[in-house]
């Protein structure tokens, strides 16, 4: 086998730095604004070819299935059955990023897929092609074809990238075993009103004056939270009730919290870069899972 049979990338996680609710739609699903970071923090997916048409995945984590129930798989069914048909690969996720947090690993893992596919299988794939598969796949998925930092529309499939943010340091904090399902949290919200997402275009204007702005990371940092709002918080809050205390908490310890997507993840910015740690540390010892990452290093 040769080394360009083979291909090893990073299936990164990501936060909602704003998440609006604009109305819910006539197919059930609810129309949004929402500014996606990129992480540091990710998966390893390793995907070579084999011979035939098969297509094998293996997972280190236990509680992932491994069939037509992980999107990471039905990515490699989809475009297989769409654009290689013969073809066979053996798909190996290393996984780090926690299941069900809102961090977006399942999406993250089934972009990747389709990345690493279309270039294993040197389909010649336009970013517009596989962008039309992962949207089929799921909401989240085609923000992981851009990665970076980007404004979300539709129901989160329509990507436009916004310019590329300092690498900011950030916690993640979730409680081992708490797992939030999507669906249940969009339907405990009971969403009523029209919005036009007022909140995500001012913020997105100031992303793109930013430039211009002679901030250190620091003090953008703090500003930054002054636009960060996620309208999943009242529904994930409604299921999870320890999940309110948590974010006071870690308001009255100076760090800038907010709902990570639907959840249960909190991520936490804090303007002095020190306190962070000292943070994670002290939650850590308290049994929580904590995660010091930051926005993507990655150039472009
Ligand atoms: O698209 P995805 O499969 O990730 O969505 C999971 C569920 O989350 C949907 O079935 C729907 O209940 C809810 N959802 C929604 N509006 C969105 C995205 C997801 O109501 N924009």
């Amino acid at each position: 086998m040769s080394p360009q049979d083979i291909l090893e990338l990073h299936s990164p996680a990501k936060i909602n730095l704003i998440l609006e609710i604009l109305y819910r739609r006539e197919d059930g699903f609810h129309e949004l604004k929402t500014v996606m970071q990129e992480l540091e923090y990710g998966d390893l997916l390793r995907i070579e070819e084999v011979q035939a048409d098969r297509l094998e995945f293996y997972c280190d984590h236990p509680d992932l299935p491994t069939g037509e129930e992980n999107l990471a798989y039905r990515a490699a069914l989809l475009l297989q059955d769409c654009y290689a048909r013969g073809r066979g690969a053996r798909l190996t996720l290393s996984k780090r990023i926690p299941i069900a947090a809102g961090l977006g690993g399942g999406s993250s893992n089934a972009a990747a897929v389709l990345k690493g596919l279309n270039a294993l299988w040197k389909l010649n794939l336009s970013l517009e092609q596989l962008q039309e598969l992962a949207a089929g796949l799921g909401s989240d998925v085609p923000f992981f074809l851009y990665g970076g930092t980007a404004l979300a529309k539709g129901r989160g499939e329509q990507i436009v990238s916004l310019p590329k943010l300092p690498p900011i340091p950030v916690l993640l904090i979730f409680l081992p075993d708490q797992a939030l399902s999507t669906p249940l949290v969009y339907r405990s919200l009971k969403w009523d009103k029209i919005k036009i997402g007022e909140k995500t275009g001012n913020f997105v204007q100031w992303l793109m004056e930013r430039q211009k702005l002679a901030n250190s990371d620091n003090v953008f940092t703090g500003q930054l939270y002054n636009f960060m709002t996620n309208d999943l918080e009242a529904g994930a809050f409604a299921l999870a009730d320890n999940l309110p205390a948590l974010k006071e908490e870690l308001k009255s310890m100076g760090l800038m919290p907010m709902l990570s997507g639907s959840g249960p993840t909190i991520f936490a910015l804090c303007s002095d870069f020190e306190i962070l740690p000292k943070v994670g540390n002290e939650l850590s010892a308290r049994g929580y899972h904590v995660i010091l990452t930051s926005f993507s290093r990655k150039a472009g």
